[in-house]
């Protein structure tokens, strides 16, 4: 992407769980965002974030699926805030590079971060009612897991747009009783 010969190069980057909903860090541009070929899944372990080393929550991940898409959010960032975001995607997400689809029609090259089944983290599948127990029961240095799974249910009814296995999760956390029925 162009930008002056004195400022820093700047890329779109891709997010899809907290970086939807909380965005810590300076940006020119913010669009909902499509990818095409993934969906979300709440199959990465959070030992720094949302759980602990012994006992991990459960965040987002994209998981390759075709045919599927998942709706986000594309930011356009000096390069420069890749220093931040790596870090705070540390553990276990690597950066991908991506088609983005701007909801203005705009179609861009982008970065986002994804946890790969290889990473030492990563939990993988697991019934909708094994990961929404383990999302309840767990917390680490920037909250409980359940705010984590609200707080992303709460910003894609915002992108309007809904995904079936947040719905089904959210369901379960805010009446465990009531999930069986979904
Ligand atoms: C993302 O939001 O795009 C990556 C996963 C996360 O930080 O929740």
């Amino acid at each position: 992407m162009r930008s002056s010969p004195s400022s820093p190069r700047q890329h779109w980057v891709y997010g899809y769980g907290s970086l939807i909903w909380r965005a810590d860090f300076p940006y020119h541009e913010r669009c909902r965002a499509v990818v095409r070929g993934w969906s979300r899944r709440f199959w990465q372990g959070s030992h720094d974030h949302r759980g602990t080393p012994e006992a991990p929550g459960r965040v987002a991940t994209l998981t390759p699926r075709p045919g599927e898409a998942c709706v986000g959010v594309a930011y356009r960032v000096d390069e420069t805030v890749f220093v931040h975001l790596d870090h705070r995607e540390k553990n276990g997400y690597e950066r991908f590079d991506v088609a983005i689809c701007l909801a203005d029609g705009r179609s861009v090259q982008g970065a986002t971060y994804v946890a790969p089944a290889h990473n030492a983290a990563y939990l993988g599948p697991a019934s909708l009612d094994d990961i929404a127990a383990q999302i309840m029961r767990s917390k680490g240095p920037s909250g409980a897991n359940v705010d984590y799974l609200l707080e992303l249910a709460s910003a894609l009814a915002r992108l309007d747009t809904e995904d079936d296995h947040v719905r089904a999760l959210a369901a379960r956390v805010k009446s465990p009783s009531r999930a069986a029925l979904d």
